[in-house]
């Protein structure tokens, strides 16, 4: 019989592409999103693009007694959870809402679970826990501390589920720590599609590339790194959908709480990036430096040798790749998911 699995937030950017790849792997798949930052016609392009079902349900993590209910109705082998705010300058401004929606709702889940034997989990965290690393690349190792009330949940999230793990030995965390996620699924019929002005670099870019803002800003080139400006690990969404997918073929043989840098090890710098986002789209993309935005780190990359050896996972896409699919979705659905009807 297929596992079934119970996926949090798998409307959105992460989730979506990680759904198509599990349906396509023959696991049972029922999403959970309250749709605050995604639409339900993602869902219904991933079910085209692989002929398979999703269950949709349309449910608020903090409606404990929804999500009581449907794992009532339902018998889930594991839970992928994606369901989170994400706005790093948001967090700043409304922290309350970010600690409730992202640790309240995860602990909600978390009893839940615990209620109907279901003890296996794949969280969701970001290489934001390393906050400002002394060197790179980054290990699991590194010490942890968070810069923003973002990064704050997603750390404090990590220590809730070690400690769950010490507790109780029933229970399976993997904590999967993404470095930059970029790209769209090579259809071009999913992607990420951020509301109002992109705060990330690739959907900025890519709306730069087809018209819809004049210019990108480049925040800073006197940094110490090749160029001067910020260096990131960007991985193709696909990759990340899966190693999802190598973290739940590996939870059998995992024991409580473990960590895995889900990146490619490679470093490329906003103009690296840029150059090769204006090949893959063949559109001028002009740029301005501006100052250092706060918060930001020169030099972000991960040593992901620790998932290859135990997840049995690596990635496989390069930033070409990464930046024709980004093109592809952006030229396409040049509105993301939105019609102009
Ligand atoms: P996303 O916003 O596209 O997806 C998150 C989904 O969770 C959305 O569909 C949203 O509607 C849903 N959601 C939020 N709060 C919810 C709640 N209380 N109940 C039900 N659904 C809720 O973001 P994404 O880029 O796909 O990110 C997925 C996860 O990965 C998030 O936890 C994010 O913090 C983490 N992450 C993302 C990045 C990145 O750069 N995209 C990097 C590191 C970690
Ligand atoms: N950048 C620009 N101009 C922009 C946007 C970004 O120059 O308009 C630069 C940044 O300064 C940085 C690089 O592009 O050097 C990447 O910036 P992003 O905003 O795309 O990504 P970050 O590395 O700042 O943050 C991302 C996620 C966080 C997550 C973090 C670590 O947004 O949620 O990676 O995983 F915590």
């Amino acid at each position: 019989m297929s596992q079934h699995v119970l996926v949090t937030g798998g409307a959105g950017y992460i989730g979506s592409h990680t759904v198509l790849e599990l349906l396509q792997a023959g696991f049972e798949v029922t999403v959970l999103d309250n749709l605050d930052n995604s639409c339900e016609e993602s869902l219904i392009r991933v079910q085209k693009l692989t002929d398979k079902e999703v269950t949709f349900h349309k449910i608020d993590l903090l409606d404990k007694d929804a999500v009581n209910k449907l794992f009532d109705e339902n018998n889930f082998d594991s839970v992928i959870h994606f369901a989170g705010l994400k706005a790093v300058g948001e967090s700043v401004d409304i922290p309350l809402r970010y600690y409730h929606n992202n640790i309240t709702g995860t602990i909600y889940l978390l009893e839940v679970m615990k209620a109907h034997n279901c003890f296996n989990i794949v969280f969701s965290s970001s290489a934001t826990v390393y906050g400002d690393p002394a060197t790179v690349p980054i290990t699991e190792a590194f010490p942890l501390s968070a810069t923003n009330p973002y990064g704050r949940t997603k750390l404090f999230i990590e220590e809730m589920m070690r400690d769950l793990c010490i507790s109780d030995e029933r229970w399976t965390c993997v904590l999967l720590r993404y470095f930059n996620p970029i790209g769209a699924h090579e259809s071009g019929w999913i992607g990420e599609d951020p509301n109002g002005i992109p705060n990330n670099l690739m959907p900025y870019i890519m709306q730069v590339a087809i018209g819809q803002r004049e210019a990108l800003n480049v925040f800073g080139n006197d940094y110490d790194t090749k160029d001067g400006t910020g260096v990131r690990d960007y991985i193709h969404v696909v990759d990340l959908a899966l190693g999802h997918l190598a973290a739940l073929n590996t939870l059998p043989n995992i024991e409580g709480c473990k960590p895995y840098n889900l990146g490619t090890g490679n470093g490329y710098s906003v103009l690296e990036v840029l150059e090769a986002a204006r090949k893959a789209s063949g559109k001028d993309i002009p740029h301005n430096i501006v100052e250092r935005r706060p918060g930001d780190v020169a030099e972000c990359f991960a040593d992901p040798s620790l998932a290859q050896t135990e997840l049995n996972w690596q990635a496989e896409r390069g930033i070409e790749a990464m930046c024709d699919d980004s093109w592809r979705w952006q030229s396409q659905n040049p509105l993301g998911y939105k019609t102009d009807d």
